[in-house]
């Protein structure tokens, strides 16, 4: 693109990893069990009891992160590690392993953008009720104030919550327990407290720490021209999208959002000082994750309405707002998730235009079965493929006036996915073990790697 500008100087280029999926470690130094050590796992696929021995590795893989010229590595911390409760007494092994991957890190001049939460809520909240209890959020609040106090110094990039907007409409599906619309919209209003108390202290306590929220948003287009698909699409993008941003920035429930659970008995309890705290804290920028963009169309509101992307379910058929729909024009992953580069640009869009706050992409990348080959190498043309076309569209973004400071598609380096076990592969870094089979555990640099090494020397000038 002859014409598109160039990416900012100091862009962040890097990758993302979360605590469980990558560090294993589970039970190391102290560390409480999270609602992950219950999660029913899929037959045929691992747990995350040891997933890429990162907890044991750091050193190695954060040298292979500053061999690829990373400028930041985003990962989360297990916030069990750090209070095995999720209250209570700190445990100083647990900041003690953070300490050292954040200064290693900083040896290599790699910023570290934090997650303090991604899905892995301490079992000992979860068993009190978790997010549904209020008081999760005055230990999410105490969680944070710990994080800033020993970490403060030297983290400037924070992210609050990992995916709220998944965990509420997926809810059953990543937390693993069945659990009510109503008590999923009441346990999100909770969420957003915790968010809104983490921002206001990260300001007071941190004033040149920057801190947002981390929501997958991906725009959502209509199945036809058809206006009843157009609305539908409204509907969803105000549901699914909006809500959550809307909270973060400005505090307030959007009205299409709202009407939506009012109709369907959903709307949380809110107490006093509730609406005030949301509309009084205010992100410095906005994170999102990024895979894919939606399709909709109207619903026949008979329960039917059900779409299957492969292993992203849409199943909101009893909102009779919308229903998912194939989009015929997009190819699809060996896991069937939709491939919609141009739908990133449009998404950079829609949020800046609204929001007007710097985006960052904290997820984004292509799941698929790699293969080590005898020669040792691993061909991963299709994930350098999926990313160029992602990262095009973030340069074209740029060009529309987008403010976009920095890129971190998942993962840095392999680790077990959500659902689909350890043979679903993200990074550019090959972890030589099977799903059960943990072999050598040996890094192997894939074609993607030295890639990207490029894409990042050059400051996205050499695709
Ligand atoms: C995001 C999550 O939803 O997507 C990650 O934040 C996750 O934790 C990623 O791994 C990819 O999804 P999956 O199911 O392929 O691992």
């Amino acid at each position: 693109y002859a014409n598109a500008k160039k990416f900012p100087d100091n862009f962040l280029w890097g990758a993302s990893t979360s605590a469980y999926q990558v560090e294993g470690g589970a039970g190391q130094d102290g560390k409480g069990p999270s609602v992950i050590d219950i999660k029913r796992i899929p037959e045929g696929t691992t747990d995350y009891k040891v997933a890429s021995d990162h907890y044991n590795r750091y050193k190695e893989d954060v040298a292979l992160f500053a061999e690829m010229g990373f400028k930041t590595y985003r990962f989360s911390i297990a916030w069990s590690r750090i209070f095995p409760n999720g209250t209570g007494e700190v445990n100083q092994q647990g900041i003690e392993f953070y300490n050292n991957l954040i200064n290693e890190l900083l040896k290599y001049d790699i910023e570290p953008l934090v997650t303090m939460y991604h899905f892995d809520l301490p079992l000992s909240l979860h068993e009190k009720g978790g997010w549904g209890n209020r008081e999760t959020v005055d230990a999410f609040e105490t969680y944070a104030k710990t994080l800033f106090e020993y970490y403060g110094d030297r983290v400037k990039y924070w992210l609050t919550i990992n995916e709220q907007n998944m965990m509420i409409l997926h809810g059953s599906a990543i937390l693993g327990s069945d659990v009510s619309k109503k008590e999923l919209y009441q346990q999100n209003h909770h969420m957003l407290l915790a968010q809104a108390k983490a921002m206001v202290l990260c300001h007071n306590m941190l004033p040149n720490a920057k801190i947002g929220p981390a929501p997958n948003i991906s725009y959502i287009y209509p199945a036809s021209s058809k206006p009843e698909d157009m609305l539908a699409a409204n509907n969803f993008n105000a549901i699914r999208n909006w809500l959550y941003l809307d909270m973060a920035v400005y505090g307030r429930y959007n009205h299409v959002a709202w009407s939506y659970m009012e109709e369907h008995g959903y709307t949380p309890t809110i107490l006093d000082g509730d609406m005030e705290m949301l509309r009084n804290a205010k992100p410095d920028f906005i994170a999102f994750n990024y895979y894919t963009s939606k399709t909709v169309a109207e619903s026949k509101g008979d329960g039917q309405d059900v779409n299957n992307t492969g292993d992203q379910e849409i199943v909101i058929g009893e909102a009779g707002v919308y229903k998912g729909h194939t989009n015929e024009n997009l190819p699809k992953t060996e896991f069937g998730w939709e491939i919609d580069p141009v739908g990133f640009r449009i998404t950079f869009r829609e949020i800046y235009s609204r929001y007007n706050l710097p985006l960052i992409v904290t997820e984004n990348g292509l799941g698929a079965f790699d293969r080590l080959e005898e020669d040792g190498t691993v061909r991963d043309t299709y994930r350098i493929e999926y990313l160029r076309k992602h990262i095009e569209q973030i340069q074209l973004a740029i060009s529309d006036g987008v403010e976009v400071f920095g890129y971190c598609p998942w993962a840095a380096i392999d680790l077990v996915s959500t659902h689909q076990g350890s043979k679903k592969r993200y990074g550019f870094i090959f972890v030589n073990r099977d799903e059960f089979d943990l072999k050598d555990m040996k890094r192997i640099r894939k074609e993607s790697f030295y890639w990207y090494k490029k894409v990042i020397e050059t400051n996205g000038d050499d695709l």
